[in-house]
């Protein structure tokens, strides 16, 4: 069966389309929003603006990028949340209209679930039941992977998300948004000299909010002593806050993989584009004998080819939607 998806992501400030036809990724355009930079932050106002400009001409590029024809879409699939509201409603109400002139069927699709997904891009997939630690911006989460469908939520953050660990942390050193890439880019310059405790959470659940206070708390007191202490050891604080960071998020890995018995581990997300997370992951698979999976960076941040990906399988299960669907912000995996 030849079946051609359309994906469009549009739950924070990245505008996307993609073409997915039969298990092949044709095109996956991603417009990014430089307009938060100077906020510090995502504001949501300026975000849905952005997506506005840009959701018609990415949707054509991707269109023009996979060299279909666009009459010959079978289905739209669309972020349906969690997300910001105002960008969700942009992607919607553009995949509802393109919908109805195709005259083609519409598939609503989770954000969280089409990140773990996104291991179904490319080659090499996992095989079920996997787990994925899919850390983001707004979630960091342990999902027990049954089948491309059928997933459950084992592990999550009471507070805060990894991303934003990363996220908050760079705005305590001054950083540019988002800075999760710059602390990346940083830490490969210095040393993890500086020593933040590991929070003790139960279960599978992560806390990263203390850790955030920890730092702040740090900060204040060496920037007491020395005033350029962040000018003169920025690469080494970067260095530490990752190693912390992904001390927790493999830790919790190590507890879920014992709990489950299930050694087919994937990450997903945003973080996981870091490049310590992604070398840790690697070397504590190959001590514990796991068999990891690791995104290339264009699935990890927000894209429209894990839309697509989802979509399919919804597509091959029937799982449309109408009309009369309205976006969820807080949409539950
Ligand atoms: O999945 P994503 O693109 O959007 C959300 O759904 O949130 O994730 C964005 C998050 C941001 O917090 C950003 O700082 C973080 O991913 N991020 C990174 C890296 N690249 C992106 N964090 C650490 N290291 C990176 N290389
Ligand atoms: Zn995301």
């Amino acid at each position: 069966m030849n079946v051609i998806i359309l994906g469009i992501e549009s739950s924070c400030d990245d505008t996307s389309a993609a073409i997915f036809k039969n298990g092949k990724i044709l095109s996956n355009c991603v417009a990014n929003q430089d307009a938060h930079k100077q906020y510090g932050g995502i504001v949501p106002e300026v975000a849905s603006r952005a997506h506005q400009i840009n959701i018609i001409p990415v949707v054509d590029k991707a269109i023009k990028d996979a060299g279909i024809d666009k009459h010959k879409i079978d289905a739209i699939a669309f972020t349906l949340g969690p997300g910001l509201i105002g960008s969700l409603i942009v992607g919607v109400s553009f995949a509802k209209s393109f919908a109805l002139s195709l005259e083609i069927p519409m598939i609503e699709v989770n954000h969280m679930q089409a990140h773990v997904l996104a291991h179904f891009a490319e080659d090499p997939k996992p095989e079920f039941p996997f787990l994925c630690l899919t850390v983001s911006g707004g979630h960091t989460q342990i999902v027990l992977v049954r089948d491309f469908l059928d997933m459950e939520l084992i592990g999550t953050t009471i507070d805060d998300a990894a991303g934003e660990a990363f996220d908050k942390t760079g705005k305590l050193l001054g950083l540019d948004y988002p800075a999760g890439p710059l602390i990346d880019k940083l830490a490969k310059k210095g040393n993890p000299v500086f020593k933040f405790t590991e929070p003790k959470i139960q279960d599978l659940d992560f806390s990263f909010s203390g850790l955030k206070t920890s730092i702040l708390y740090f900060l204040k007191k060496q920037l007491k002593e020395n005033p350029d202490f962040i000018k003169e050891n920025l690469n080494d604080i970067c260095a530490s806050v990752q190693d912390r960071i992904v001390s927790i998020l493999i830790n919790k890995l190590k507890m879920a993989v014992s709990k489950t018995g299930i050694k087919e581990i994937c990450i997903a997300g945003g973080v996981s584009a870091n490049s310590a997370l992604r070398a840790t992951l690697e070397t504590t698979g190959k001590e514990e004998g796991w068999n990891t999976f690791i995104p290339n960076f264009e699935f990890c941040t927000d894209n429209a080819a894990m839309i697509a990906v989802t979509g399919y399988y919804k597509f091959l299960q029937k799982e449309f939607t109408d009309q009369s669907i309205s976006p969820v912000a807080r949409y539950q995996l």
